[in-house]
């Protein structure tokens, strides 16, 4: 399949999360969230920071910034997706936090200061970017000597009901447009190796098991539909969703635990490096 022009990848992926801004880590599943919280722990944001949340979504990583860099820091997110970020903006006026701002804007050519922030996060966004390297050389010249990164992506992406949907996943939008044998995002060293191309400093990987619990089939099927997994349902034929939902329900039933809940458990990968400090060499473009 020939890869799709960066302008209509762009503009697809604004529209998916733009259709599900409302009920996006909405549907009473716990799940961006904790993820973000815990990329923001690892990082180890602290008090009067300067930090950028890139593909900030529903805020999931800014307003844990927020908390972390306390009333002295800064906080931007950005955003391609406009209406997630007038949601995510309705977020911070209700918290009443002079101290974010957030802006559409493509994450791939950030048009923000250089060497100005002391950290930046992106939770579940850069497996999205069509030339990860070259986003992550953006990245670390938004760094001041020494500021670091986190980003966290999903190890196994494919692991969940992977024959129920694998027919339908879209390319554009679930893989790197590196996809295949050789996918940086299959493994932590695939991953930190992208982040030395791009010249980041003390590269580590760091990991942990989140539980996603849902009362039933029904409270998947409205999670699903809630985040990015939409597209994959928007591309299932209306004539198809039935039976692939029936498909799901049966895999899922392997997952229902003695309460009756279903229990999926999921391994999160965060990388995390910095940017050169202040006297060393940094040596790559
Ligand atoms: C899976 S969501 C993660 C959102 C948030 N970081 C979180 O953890 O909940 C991916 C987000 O990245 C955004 N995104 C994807 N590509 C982007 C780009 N090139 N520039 C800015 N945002 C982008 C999407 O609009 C979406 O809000």
């Amino acid at each position: 399949m020939p890869p799709v022009p960066a302008a209509q990848r762009r503009a697809q992926i604004a529209a998916v999360f733009d259709s599900v801004a409302d009920e996006y880590d909405n549907v009473g599943v716990a799940w961006f969230r904790p993820i973000a919280e815990r990329l923001v722990r690892e990082i180890g944001a602290a008090p009067g920071e300067r930090a950028v949340d890139l593909g900030c979504g529903r805020g999931a990583a800014l307003f844990a910034l927020a908390a972390a860099v306390g009333p002295a820091g800064r906080v931007t997110g950005i955003d391609l997706a406009p209406r997630m970020v007038e949601a995510t903006r309705a977020g911070v006026r209700a918290r009443g936090l002079p101290n974010v701002e957030v802006h559409v804007m493509d994450a791939g050519a950030p048009r923000l200061a250089k060497a100005a922030y002391d950290l930046a996060v992106a939770s579940f966004v850069l497996f999205l970017m069509p030339a990860p390297v070259t986003v992550l050389r953006a990245w670390r010249e938004l760094l001041v000597p020494g500021g670091r990164l986190g980003v966290s992506t999903f190890t196994g992406r494919e692991g969940w009901l992977d024959e129920v949907f694998r027919p339908y996943l879209p390319p554009p939008v679930f893989t790197s447009g590196a996809a295949g044998a050789e996918d940086p995002f299959d493994t932590d060293e695939g991953v930190e190796g992208l982040f030395a191309a791009a010249g980041y400093h003390g590269i580590r990987t760091a990991s942990a098991d989140l539980d996603v619990v849902f009362a039933d089939v029904d409270q998947w099927y409205a999670w699903s539909l809630s985040h990015g997994q939409r597209a994959v349902w928007d591309r299932i034929p209306a004539a198809d969703r039935d039976r692939v939902r029936d498909a799901a329900a049966r895999r899922l039933e392997r997952s229902r635990t003695a309460d009756g809940r279903i229990r999926l458990t999921q391994r999160i990968r965060f990388t995390l490096g910095h940017r050169a400090g202040a006297g060393s060499i940094d040596c790559t473009g």
